[in-house]
């Protein structure tokens, strides 16, 4: 994948390294070292520099995610309201843990904090697309909108 051409629109953009960080996830979920070497010549930083942004934001993943990466919020609103059922079933339905990826690498499961849309929680986030108000019954619904 060509990551200096993703990324250097954003070099003379303010934040640009977030933005460029942003559209290498969008491409392919995570940003591989060779993006974050990059990253670091084309906004003329020290690697550790730029390594050290794509890990201090939990949104930011360096290590390989499925196509679709599936977020639990697990702040406090979303807690009360059956997150942990919903969690459940998610792990159920994919056979995975929360932190792993499905073998056909389709599946990421992570947890989030709030992600601002607590007035129908609980709350997931797919590939940052938010479902509200989510039962255990209906995860099943929900994944097999990811095709
Ligand atoms: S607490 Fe879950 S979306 Fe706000």
């Amino acid at each position: 994948m060509d990551y200096q051409a993703i990324m250097e629109k954003y070099q003379h953009v303010e934040g640009g390294l977030l933005e460029a960080f942003h559209a290498v996830q969008d491409e392919i979920n995570y940003l591989p070292e060779e993006a974050i070497i990059t990253a670091a010549k084309i906004f003329n930083m020290p690697v550790k520099e730029a390594y050290g942004v794509a890990t201090f934001y939990s949104y930011f993943s360096t290590t390989p995610r499925g196509k679709y990466v599936i977020r639990m919020c697990k702040s406090a609103p979303c807690h009360v309201a059956g997150a942990e059922a919903v969690t459940q079933a998610l792990e159920k339905e994919l056979g995975i843990a929360v932190g792993e990826t499905t073998k056909d690498g389709k599946f990421t499961l992570e947890f989030t904090e709030c992600v601002g849309q607590c007035q129908k929680t609980p709350v997931i986030t797919i590939n940052g697309k938010p479902y509200l108000g989510v039962e255990p019954a209906k995860v099943a619904e929900i994944l097999a909108t990811c095709k």
